[in-house]
């Protein structure tokens, strides 16, 4: 298995990476999704979204563990990318994990030839808000109900 991401240290602690996500990563993923979206994804919906052609999942991993720390998930269909999935496991939070997952997806986009990368979250979700924003994301619509009873933002960002 080789490590396709860059090496950062914001925390001289964790030491991470990003590589395709893997079958054998489900039940890891299953367990960080439960901790990060409502409704969590089960393992069948990934064992699905791997079998996407226009699917790139990546997992985040740390302090040269294989086990996923993070992970994330772009559709790159024609020109557009979109957002499919951010998680990292409540405990890694606030050290970079989203940030380096976030780099790795541009650069497959990027590398897919898309244009633009979309994304919907939920207006009240200001931690993911920021982050999007880090990358260039701003704010272009709105999806009224889009998660129930919340609304969700349509953020946008270019891809150069
Ligand atoms: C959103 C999420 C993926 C961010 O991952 P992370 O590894 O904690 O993020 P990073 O450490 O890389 O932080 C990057 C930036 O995000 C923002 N951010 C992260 N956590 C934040 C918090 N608790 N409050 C406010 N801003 C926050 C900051 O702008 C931060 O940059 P800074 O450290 O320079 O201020 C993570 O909080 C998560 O898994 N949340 C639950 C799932 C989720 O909401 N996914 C997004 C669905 S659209």
């Amino acid at each position: 298995m080789h490590n396709t991401g860059i090496q950062i240290e914001p925390n001289l602690n964790l030491s991470m990476y990003t590589r395709p996500m893997e079958p054998t990563d489900i039940p890891r993923l299953v367990e960080i999704d439960a901790e990060s979206n409502n409704p969590p994804w089960s393992g069948a919906m990934f064992e699905r979204e791997l079998g996407l052609p226009f699917s790139v999942c990546l997992a985040a991993t740390a302090n040269r563990g294989n086990a996923p720390i993070g992970f994330g998930v772009i559709w790159c269909i024609e020109e557009s990318a979109q957002l499919i999935q951010l998680a990292v496991s409540a405990q890694h939070r606030g050290k970079g994990v989203g940030t380096l997952l976030m780099q790795n997806l541009f650069t497959q986009a990027q590398e897919r030839g898309t244009k633009n990368m979309t994304l919907e979250v939920r207006e009240t979700n200001l931690a993911a808000i920021a982050l999007y924003k880090h990358f260039g994301f701003q704010a272009t619509g709105n999806r009224p109900k889009f998660y129930g009873n919340e609304n969700a933002l349509l953020m946008t960002c270019e891809i150069k």
